[in-house]
């Protein structure tokens, strides 16, 4: 166990006779983005599902700032784990407006201190002006921003995002990606960021690992994972395609 924000070690999960996470290992520094990058199929939403706890895997431990929240004795609740997740399609609440979305998964906390976080997270998501309107009357990308905020005012130890932008016009797909962005470096929020898309996990994260038949290939920044591909399918995912 180091000295990491989450630790995931020899993850295994099959369904029926399909092994789909084999033997994962994985970690994330506190701050930082990394992206997951991996074709279809591959296991990606699996592990987003078995680190938020809504899938059990049949092996492996799971740390959380160096606390064990999965292993052979150990399944802490999801609601427990403090784990932000935003899911593909939003899953906004369509009879609620922008606000009463924001407000709902904290309505547990201090009428105060939920009016604090709702209006900390509209500014940081730049929500302000659309607060009394529903779902239906926002843009993609202000859905999207939605999301968000309803999440950040959780305060997550960690965000997972699956696939993000995936539902969105290619047209406004590049200035969503900048702002969110924004948002995650000037919240400072942790973040699993799920992807197909190279371009995507290139642009946004601090690192990527790139993910094939349910293990993670190849870890690093960036440029190494572009420049110095480990293998033919770290290469072929990162787009490096003439082999020799
Ligand atoms: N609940 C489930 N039951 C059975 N098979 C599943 C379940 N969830 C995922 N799978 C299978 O696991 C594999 C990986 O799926 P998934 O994690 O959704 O991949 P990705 O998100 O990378 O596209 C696929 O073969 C999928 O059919
Ligand atoms: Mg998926």
């Amino acid at each position: 166990m180091g000295d990491f924000l989450l630790e995931c070690s020899n993850l295994n999960i099959n369904f029926g006779q399909n092994h789909v996470i084999k033997n994962l290992n994985m970690h994330l520094l506190a701050g930082e983005i990394l992206s997951i990058l991996g074709p279809s199929g591959c296991g990606k939403t699996t592990l987003l599902r078995i680190i938020a706890g809504l899938e059990n895997p049949s092996q492996g431990n799971i740390y959380l700032k160096n606390h064990k929240i999965f292993g052979p004795n150990i399944n802490l609740q999801p609601s427990n784990r403090n784990i932000g997740m935003i899911f593909q399609d939003y899953a906004l609440f369509p009879h609620l407006t922008v606000e009463k979305n924001i407000l709902f998964g904290i309505s547990n906390l201090e009428k105060k201190i939920q009016d604090e976080n709702s209006e900390r997270v509209q500014q940081l998501t730049r929500l302000e002006g659309l607060k009394d309107r529903y779902p239906h009357e926002l843009s993609g990308g202000q859905q999207q921003r939605v999301a968000i905020a309803r999440t950040l005012a959780t305060n997550p130890t960690v965000l997972l995002m699956d696939e993000p932008f995936s539902n969105l016009d290619a047209s406004l797909r590049l200035s969503v990606r900048m702002e969110m962005e924004q948002i995650l470096k000037s919240s400072n929020t942790t973040t699993i960021f799920v992807t197909h898309d190279r371009e995507e996990a290139f642009s946004i994260s601090d690192r990527v690992a790139i993910m094939v038949e349910g293990a993670i290939q190849q870890v690093g920044p960036p440029d190494q994972i572009y420049f110095w591909p480990n293998s033919k399918e770290s290469a072929l995912m990162s787009g490096n395609c003439d082999f020799i």
